[in-house]
């Protein structure tokens, strides 16, 4: 639970936020909106394009793929009056300083990653990690944009939604049964209580309200269930073989559609599926959880479920194509989801190549002491590093260890790294977002991040050097104790 007078003071730093960027509305004055290509990142500036338009501001949106000085400088140079970063920019906070004290700007970090460094004078910085609030699993960066929207105008609770995918793209469904907890709770009750959501404990297939039950098995790739993720025909067979219809007249069934007892017979089979294959309990657990429905989309679409929404928007973003994620979000439902629907496909397909490949080439699959090593190299597009990196983390014999995942960038002589961890291992002491930032330092590279989920770019020349520090490190933390 989340302490009251964190909460509190939270939300008085929100609200004078909220003031700030109004009397920049009211001057007319230009707000630049700078936020980060994954879905919660996405939902974040969707949220505030919403927000600034209602207002009748000036205002733009630049996504950004990672920060750095330059990104930085860039920004502050540009003809905003105000720029407004959003789910990035606490964990880099000395990058900030020599801009924003060159610069006629004024600057504001909204964000959720762990803070580094200090904020510079006269920049607002907002965190839930300076109120004692966990911003990895209790509030996302678009959750953070929404407060803001809210303290903009009460109107913009039909935004909460967007809080909820963003957070749930963030994977911080985190306590009992998949739930968003934490300050992510009064979002869902926003969301809840203006009509926009209902959640329900379900199998968390994906596409539960919108695919033919076979497809929903085989787009399943969270966990990833050898067999079955990407594979429609063993899809079929498997609910043939327990006596699940597949039609309903004419139209096929979704999971929506299933008995409680045809349920609990397909979850059984795909938990003991998992056993069998040497996976522990918990990951055939990961297949039953709260499932958050979107009631004012189309039943049959991709936004409908929450966490297929972010998925969408991760699509877009990592697709190159951010700019049809903040359309959707600013409520296109046109064009827009037309595009989003061929990219998602495309991403989708694209990760389920990947883990088909991994599951044929496990050798790419290390194991050192103390972490797994994914071996991306060029096989693997760096785009998609993060949600394999995402999958694998869930999906290992060996949940104690983190999975530091990567994959070359094409011409820039670097590769991108993406570390993931569950979430028990914090109790044990460690936290990868510091971890990928002492050792990408180390490596003249940049890294940072949350405490289970973190990423970092280093040049290739380093990459051995870079890995063998981080199992040290993992190793050191660990034997240190939490
Ligand atoms: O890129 P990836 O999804 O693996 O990143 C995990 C988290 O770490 C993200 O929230 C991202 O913003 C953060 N990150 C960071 N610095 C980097 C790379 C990633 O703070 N250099
Ligand atoms: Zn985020």
């Amino acid at each position: 639970m989340v302490e009251k007078e964190g909460l509190d003071s939270l939300l008085m730093d929100i609200t004078e936020t909220a003031r700030v960027i109004s009397d920049y509305v009211e001057a007319g004055k230009t707000i630049c909106i700078e936020s980060h290509l994954d879905a919660d990142g996405l939902a974040a500036a969707g949220i505030m394009g919403v927000a600034l338009k209602r207002l009748g501001a000036r205002f733009y949106i630049r996504i950004e793929r990672w920060l750095d000085g330059d990104i930085i400088k860039s920004a502050l140079s540009g003809r905003a009056d105000l720029v407004i970063f959003t789910d990035m920019g606490s964990g880099y906070l000395d990058l900030f300083r020599e801009s924003v004290e060159k610069a006629d700007a004024s600057v504001m970090v909204l964000d959720h990653h762990q803070p580094v460094g200090e904020a510079p004078k006269g920049m607002i910085h907002i965190n839930p990690h300076l109120h004692g609030i966990d911003g990895s699993r209790d509030l996302s960066g678009s959750g953070i944009a929404y407060l803001v929207a809210k303290g903009l105008s009460g109107d913009n609770r039909d935004l909460a939604y967007l809080g909820v995918v963003g957070s749930l793209g963030d994977i911080q469904d985190k306590y009992e049964n998949h739930r968003l907890g934490g300050v992510n709770e009064i979002i869902v009750r926003d969301a809840v209580e203006s009509g926009y959501l209902k959640t329900e404990i379900d199998l968390l297939l994906f596409g539960r309200e919108t695919r033919p039950i076979h497809k929903a098995l085989a787009y399943t790739a969270n966990p990833f269930i050898p067999g079955i993720s990407g594979r429609e025909d063993e899809s079929l067979a498997l609910l043939t073989s327990l006596g699940i219809k597949l039609k309903e007249g004419e139209r096929w069934r979704a999971l929506r559609d299933l008995s409680m007892e045809e349920k609990r017979k397909l979850s059984s089979a795909l938990a003991e599926r998992l056993t069998s294959m040497g996976f522990k309990g918990e990951v055939a657990m990961n297949l039953l959880g709260t499932i958050y429905i979107l009631t004012k989309e189309e039943p049959w679409t991709p936004l409908r479920d929450a966490r297929e929404f972010a998925l969408l928007l991760n699509a877009t973003g990592r697709m190159d194509k951010p700019g049809v994620g903040v359309a959707i979000c600013m409520g296109d439902r046109g064009r827009s989801l037309e595009e989003a629907n061929k990219v998602l496909e495309d991403y989708r397909s694209t990760i389920m190549k990947y883990l088909n490949w991994l599951n044929e080439n496990p050798e790419y699959i290390e194991e050192l002491e103390n972490i797994y090593v994914l071996h991306g190299e060029n096989i693997i597009d760096e785009k998609v590093i993060s949600t394999i990196s995402t999958i694998l983390s869930s999906n290992l014999p060996k949940p104690e260890k983190p999975v530091i995942a990567y994959a070359t960038i094409p011409d820039e002589g670097a590769i991108k790294i993406s570390a993931r961890m569950v979430d028990t291992l914090t109790e044990k002491g460690l936290n990868l977002g510091e971890i990928l930032r002492v050792a990408a330092e180390r490596c003249s590279g940049i890294g940072g991040g949350h405490d289970v989920a973190a990423g970092a770019q280093v040049p290739y020349d380093m990459k051995d050097h870079f890995i063998r520090y981080v199992d040290r490190l993992v190793g050191e933390r660990l034997s240190r104790g939490g």
